[in-house]
């Protein structure tokens, strides 16, 4: 068979991200206990790549400000894998004195978001990211990449896809294991993720180190991450109930809600090792931490569609 979905995998990777990019970007700021409970959930819907923290500035991102805290208090069960952001060496002494085991870099395939998220220019973002990957490696933290605004800028409008090439290919080479293409404001279409995604392929040979981090603005989310996984891509994003948002790109909305992408998968026979029901119970665990309704589709439809009676 060829064509359209003639090749989807057996399984798949998610990396949950609700805990950092779903509540950088809300007004509240929740407890740690109020974190500690929505990630004991994520792990026990079964996901094992989480994203709980971010080492920033806590004067750019209050919301996150407790990150050491919280993963002390964090219990650690045995294949699960916390991360946290890191934007310069300050955050690599916060991630070491944290012990976790990965940290996330960051940095725009746009000058103008970049600036306005991190404050350097990319050129000086990558000086420092050749400085502070292999000093995270040394210290047995493995590090991931992201490159936001692939998908478009909020500022500057299109983005050529070579410029988020030339950066991807620079946090490669620096030592980062994976980097995940962030269509930041959600912005992107099935049409345009297709040619992205194949230059991307041209680029790298396969996608088996790339992930996609597409926020779910404008309702285009789970049809690019669809032609992203006939394409061969393999690891997605994704914020339990659709949280998420950056607070310096405007008109960012949530992430794809991982309910919706594991529904979908599942109903299509690509495993990813989650429970559906009790992922649906982190999103309700994320609500009532948030203090508010969440806009994922499966999390206000339920996990199933039988009604009894
Ligand atoms: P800056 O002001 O240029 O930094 O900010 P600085 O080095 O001049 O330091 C200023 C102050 O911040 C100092 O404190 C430092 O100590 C402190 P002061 O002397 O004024 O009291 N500081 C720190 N404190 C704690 N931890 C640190 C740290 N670094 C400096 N690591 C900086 C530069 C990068 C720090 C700032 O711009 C920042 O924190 N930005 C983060 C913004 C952010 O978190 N954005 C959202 C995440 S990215 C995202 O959501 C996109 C993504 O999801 C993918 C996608 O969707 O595309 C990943
Ligand atoms: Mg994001």
């Amino acid at each position: 068979m060829t064509g359209l979905f003639s090749a989807l995998p057996k399984e798949v990777s998610v990396y949950e991200v609700s805990p950092r990019d779903g509540l950088q970007n809300e007004s509240v700021t929740v407890s740690t206990e109020g974190k500690v409970e929505l990630v004991n959930a994520l792990v026990d819907a079964g996901l094992q790549r989480i994203e709980v923290a971010s080492f920033v500035s806590p004067k750019w991102v209050p919301q996150l400000a407790d990150g050491e805290q919280l993963l002390h208090l964090l219990p650690r069960k045995a294949g699960v894998v916390f991360s946290a952001l890191c934007p310069n060496m300050q955050g690599l002494e916060r991630a070491k004195s944290a012990r976790i085991e990965e940290i996330g870099v960051f940095l725009s395939a746009s000058e103008t978001h970049n600036k306005r998220n991190i404050n350097k220019t990319i050129a000086e973002t990558l000086a420092l990211f050749r400085e502070l990957v292999p000093a995270a490696l040394a210290n047995n933290i493995r590090v991931r990449g992201y490159v936001s605004t692939v998908w478009g800028c909020p500022y500057e409008g299109d983005v050529d896809p070579r410029r988020a090439i030339d950066v991807a290919a620079e946090l490669f080479k620096f030592g980062c294991y994976e980097v995940s293409l962030g269509d930041t404001i959600g912005a992107g279409t099935p049409l345009q993720t297709r040619s992205i995604l194949m230059l991307f392929k041209d680029a790298f040979g396969s996608f088996d180190r790339l992930a996609m981090h597409m926020h779910d603005t404008r309702g285009t989310a789970l049809a690019n991450c669809l032609v992203g996984l006939d394409l061969g891509v393999r690891t997605f994003d994704a914020a339990v109930g659709g949280m998420g948002g950056c607070p310096y790109a405007p008109g960012a909305a949530g992430n794809l809600a991982t309910e919706d992408l594991i529904y979908m998968l599942d109903k299509m026979g690509v495993s990813t090792g989650i429970d559906l029901d009790k992922l649906w119970k982190a999103g309700k665990v994320a609500s009532s931490v948030v203090g508010r309704a969440l806009p994922g589709k499966v999390h206000q439809a339920g996990p199933g569609f039988v009604r009894k009676g």
